[in-house]
């Protein structure tokens, strides 16, 4: 969703900023902003649209000197909440005096009633947002001192901010702080950046410092003081990034989606190695926290998590009560704190984010806390705030994932899932024998991963052929359910082709009605438990004129014949299977949608990582 950049340093501020909004475009948003302190005076320009829309904007009205003499500013990509994505209503706002510049991820949800108590002081507002009001209270709140006004302010805050503040009447110095939406502070040699996503940090330094909620921090170049909003001084440790800057490149496919889906066999790899125990035929996790006796208390996993992350918790629930006889279930996230869940010590909650910054997944780690539940996160972004307020997990290691699309996390949460369960299932149902040759099946994803990756040029041949489609339905049973959901999912998402997945047994429950001679059925067919039932779903859809898209197990003639076209997987575990299967489709949603001509890393209304309940 929003990015904010800032930076304090010798460089030419404005390159860095707009560069690092560039960093954080794969986020999602629709206008972006720049306010730099140019010779004691804040400059803005803005700009809806791109970044490189506010590029040209700030280069065509300001002067050449001005663009690149500051040293200091901020800079804000938006995802429109309050108010359409205009010029006006992008970020920095300004204060009433104008001196003073804020640029704000969150939400602040009082903003109605602090803008008309301001208006009612004669303020005035150019915008529609609730950022504008938050820079106005700070401004009505200074009293001499930049920092307590803000602390006051934030003070009168309900809801959401990650925030970097300028003041001209404070040039040397900008203020950063937190309280549910992320804030990074890069610890360069005499330069600081601030940032909500390390990415924008990457090309600069590997030292961060991640702020707490509550936290907000004086940044100059060569200083970063933290205080609490009482301001009682707090320490917060550096960290390394441990990321390379190449990662974040897109290494020369066309997009960021294709480099991770063709990634995943490494992905894999890394989110594998040294987590399996062939001796013992189990996974060991040393995250979790988790000693044999805690295992064997648990009575209960509960999933929780959004979008591609719910799917992955899906596949999980088949994979706990298969391997492990353990009851299991996966809510979303959103509904989590709103019915009351039944929670006790003994239920595990794992809340299942790539990012590790929804804020509907974050929400339900706090509520199963409140409930005394044994809690732990499956998230890929290191340091992020589901990862650290859970305190013990499992990082997914799959690298930045910059595609808006979930591809490599989606494949990593599931391959962790099969390691949890495969701990939980030896401390159950399984021998050593069964947990050996499941270990050794997890150990063979990355090289079947790849077998399906090299198929990319065929598959973009089959998806040729239903790429004018305006409708398709993903149809799968057992833990190829989750897959066909999954797929329906890539497929809209980047293609804007309206797709749904259904259980293979629903769909004569209803969405049969809707099929019609070339309607594209994209059947999960492969050869497992429930095949034969899933083909007889496929001839009641064939009698009814579909075409069929199969994705079959690799030698399986008697499923070939049921299709009109076919992607072929390797023979393995049910399980292990959706993991091939899911990449089968992300390279079907990913050629559909290039064919179409479909803005394929960053489509239209989505944001990364979603902050916003
Ligand atoms: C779809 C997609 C989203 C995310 C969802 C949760 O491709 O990426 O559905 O899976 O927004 O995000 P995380 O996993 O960051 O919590």
């Amino acid at each position: 969703m929003c990015g904010i950049v800032g930076y304090i340093g010798k460089a030419d501020a404005t390159s860095v900023l707009i560069n690092g909004l560039r960093r954080l475009e794969y986020r999602g948003y629709d206008s972006a902003g720049v306010a730099i302190m140019d010779d004691g005076r804040i400059a803005i320009a803005k700009s809806p649209g791109k970044v490189a829309a506010l590029n040209d904007r700030a280069r065509a009205e300001w002067p050449a000197e001005r663009f690149s003499r500051a040293t200091t500013g901020i800079a804000h990509t938006r995802w429109a909440t309050h108010g359409p994505p205009t010029e006006v209503n992008a970020h920095p706002h300004l204060d009433q005096s104008g001196d003073i510049a804020l640029v704000h991820n969150g939400i602040i949800e009082n903003y109605r009633a602090l803008r008309s108590r301001l208006e009612a002081k004669g303020h005035l507002f150019l915008s529609e947002t609730d950022t504008e009001v938050l820079a106005h209270l700070i401004g009505d709140c200074h009293k001499g001192d930049l920092f307590q006004a803000i602390c006051d302010a934030l003070h009168q805050v309900e809801g959401t901010f990650g925030i970097a503040v300028l003041s001209a009447r404070d040039p040397h110095r900008i203020i950063t702080a937190r309280r549910g939406s992320p804030i990074v502070i890069g610890v360069g040699e005499g330069e600081t950046i601030i940032a909500s996503d390390a990415s924008a940090i990457l090309s600069h330094t590997q030292r961060v410092i991640y702020l707490d909620d509550n936290d907000i921090a004086i940044v100059t170049a060569d200083s970063i003081e933290i205080r609490d909003l009482h301001n009682v001084p707090v320490t917060r440790e550096i960290a390394e990034l441990g990321l390379d800057a190449e990662a974040a490149e897109k290494g020369g496919f066309d997009h960021f989606m294709l480099k991770e889906i063709h990634e995943q066999p490494d992905c894999l790899a890394n989110a594998i190695r040294g987590r399996l125990d062939h001796s013992l035929g189990t996974s060991v996790l040393a995250g979790t926290g988790t000693s044999p006796r805690d295992l064997a208390e648990i009575s209960r996993v509960v999933l929780v998590g959004c979008g591609t992350s719910l799917h992955a918790g899906l596949v999980g629930e088949y994979a706990f009560e298969d391997l492990a006889d353990v009851h299991s279930e996966v809510q979303q996230a959103a509904e989590f704190r709103y019915r009351n869940p039944i929670l006790g010590s003994r239920d595990l909650v794992v809340a299942i984010s790539q990012s590790g910054e929804t804020a509907d997944t974050l929400a339900a780690v706090r509520e199963a806390n409140q409930k005394g539940a044994f809690v732990m996160s499956l998230c890929n972004v290191v340091g992020s705030t589901i990862a650290r307020e859970t305190g013990r997990g499992v990082y997914l290691h799959a690298g930045p994932e910059i595609s808006v699309a979930s591809t490599k996390a989606f494949t990593c949460q599931v391959a962790v899932l099969l390691m949890m369960a495969l701990k939980l299932g030896r401390g159950r149902r399984f021998s050593r024998e069964d947990g050996i040759r499941f270990a050794r099946e997890i150990e063979s994803l990355p090289s079947l991963v790849a077998r399906v990756v090299d198929q990319s040029d065929s598959i973009a041949t089959i998806a040729a052929t239903y790429q004018k489609n305006e409708h398709a339905f993903f149809i799968g049973r057992g833990p190829m359910y989750p897959v066909a959901l999954e797929g329906a999912l890539k497929l809209k998402e980047i293609s804007y082709l309206h797709a749904e997945g259904y259980h293979a047994a629903e769909l004569k429950h209803g969405p049969i009605a809707l099929l019609q001679p070339g309607t594209p059925v994209i059947a999960l067919a492969c050869d497992i438990p429930g095949k034969d039932k899933t083909l007889g779903n496929i001839e009641e859809c064939r009698a009814r004129g579909a075409r069929i898209l199969g994705i079959i197990t690799e030698g399986d003639h008697e499923a070939a014949e049921f299709m009109d076209d076919f992607i072929t997987i390797p023979r393995a575990h049910p399980l292990i299977a959706t993991i091939p299967a899911v990449v089968a489709l992300q390279l079907f949603a990913y050629h559909v949608a290039r064919l179409r001509g479909c803005e394929i890393d960053q489509p239209r209304n989505l944001a990364k990582s979603v902050t916003v309940e």
